[in-house]
C-alpha cells in the first residue's frame, strides 16, 4: 500500500526538472497527480511515463483564469485536493539592472510570484472545507539570501514566495492547512540553460539533482497532519559560491 493512496496532488511546472521528478515521486507513493505547465507536449510525455495515475492540465500559472479553471476541473473530477506543489517558475537571460526591461521583470514576477498567489488562493477554499491540505512551494536560495546571480526580479519574486508561504501557516493553521517552502541552491535542470554564464555538464553533475528535491517533496507530503516543515534549504555539497569564496580567501 502506498503512503499517498487516495490522495490527489497538483504539480505545477511538471513538464521538466523538479516538477517532473516530484510528480513521479508522488505518483510512485500512490497519489493521483495533475500535471500543469504552459506546454502540453512535455506534460503528456511525463504523464505517459507515470501511467494511469496522471492527468494533464496545461495552463499559464501567471494567468489567474487558467489557474481557476484547472482547480475547478480538479474539484469536478476528484472532489478534493490534498497536495499542491507550486513549483512553476522561470528566469531570463537579460536579468541584470543594465538589461532588465519592464516586460522581463513582469514575466519573472508573474511566473514565480503571481503564480504562487493564484495557485494558493485557488486551492485554499477546497482545503479549508477538507480541514486538511499541504502546500509545497519551490522558492530558491535567492528567496532567502540576496545576490546578483539570479537577478533582481527573480530574487524579489522568490523572497515574496517565502514570505507568502509563512503567512499561509499563520492564518490557515486553524484549518489544518500546512505550507512548506523549499529553497534549493543549484539543481541540474533546464532552467540553468537561461544562465548568462553557461553551466557545463561537469558542473551540473555535481549539483543537487531533481530527484533529490523530489525526495524532499515526498517527505513533506507524507508528514503527519500535526507537523509542518516550514522552510528548508537544500544545496549541493560542492556549493559553487562557497568554493569561489574559498578561492578568494586563498584556501
Ligand atoms: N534549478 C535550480 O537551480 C533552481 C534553484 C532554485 C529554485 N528553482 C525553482 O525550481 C522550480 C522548478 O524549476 P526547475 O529548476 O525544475 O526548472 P525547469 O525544468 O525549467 O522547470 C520549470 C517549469 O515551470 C514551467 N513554467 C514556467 N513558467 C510557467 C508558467 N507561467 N505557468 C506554468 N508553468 C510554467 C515550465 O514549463 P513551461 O515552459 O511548459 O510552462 C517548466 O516545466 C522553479 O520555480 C525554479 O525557480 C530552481
Amino acid at each position: 500500500m502506498g503512503r499517498l493512496d487516495g490522495k490527489v496532488a497538483w504539480v505545477t511546472g511538471a513538464g521538466s526538472g523538479i516538477g517532473e521528478a516530484a510528480a513521479q515521486a508522488l505518483a510512485g507513493a500512490g497519489a493521483r497527480v495533475v500535471l500543469s505547465g504552459r506546454r502540453r507536449a512535455p506534460l503528456e510525455a511525463v504523464a505517459a511515463r507515470i501511467g494511469v495515475a496522471a492527468r494533464v492540465a496545461p495552463g499559464d500559472m501567471a494567468v489567474a483564469g487558467d489557474v481557476g479553471a484547472i482547480v475547478a476541473g480538479i474539484e469536478r473530477e476528484f472532489g478534493r485536493l490534498d497536495i499542491l506543489v507550486a513549483n512553476a517558475g522561470l528566469n531570463i537571460l537579460a536579468r541584470g539592472w543594465d538589461q532588465l526591461t519592464p516586460e522581463g521583470a513582469a514575466s519573472v514576477i508573474g511566473a514565480n510570484l503571481n503564480s504562487a498567489f493564484y495557485c494558493a488562493s485557488a486551492v485554499l477554499p477546497m482545503m479549508r472545507r477538507q480541514k486538511d491540505g499541504v502546500l509545497i512551494h519551490t522558492a530558491s536560495l535567492a528567496g532567502r539570501f540576496i545576490s546578483l546571480l539570479s537577478g533582481p526580479a527573480y530574487t524579489a519574486a522568490k523572497h515574496g514566495v517565502v514570505a507568502m508561504s509563512h503567512t499561509i501557516n499563520m492564518q490557515e493553521c486553524v484549518h489544518g492547512i500546512r505550507s512548506s517552502v523549499i529553497n534549493p541552491g543549484e539543481v541540474a535542470t533546464p532552467i540553468l540553460d537561461q544562465r548568462p554564464v553557461p553551466v557545463s555538464a561537469e558542473e551540473r553533475a555535481r549539483m543537487v539533482q531533481p530527484a533529490d528535491v523530489a525526495d524532499l517533496i515526498l517527505y513533506i507530503a507524507c508528514l503527519p497532519p500535526h507537523v509542518v516543515l516550514n522552510e528548508v534549504l537544500i544545496t549541493p555539497t560542492w556549493n559553487r559560491s562557497y568554493v569561489a569564496s574559498l578561492a578568494r580567501a586563498g584556501r
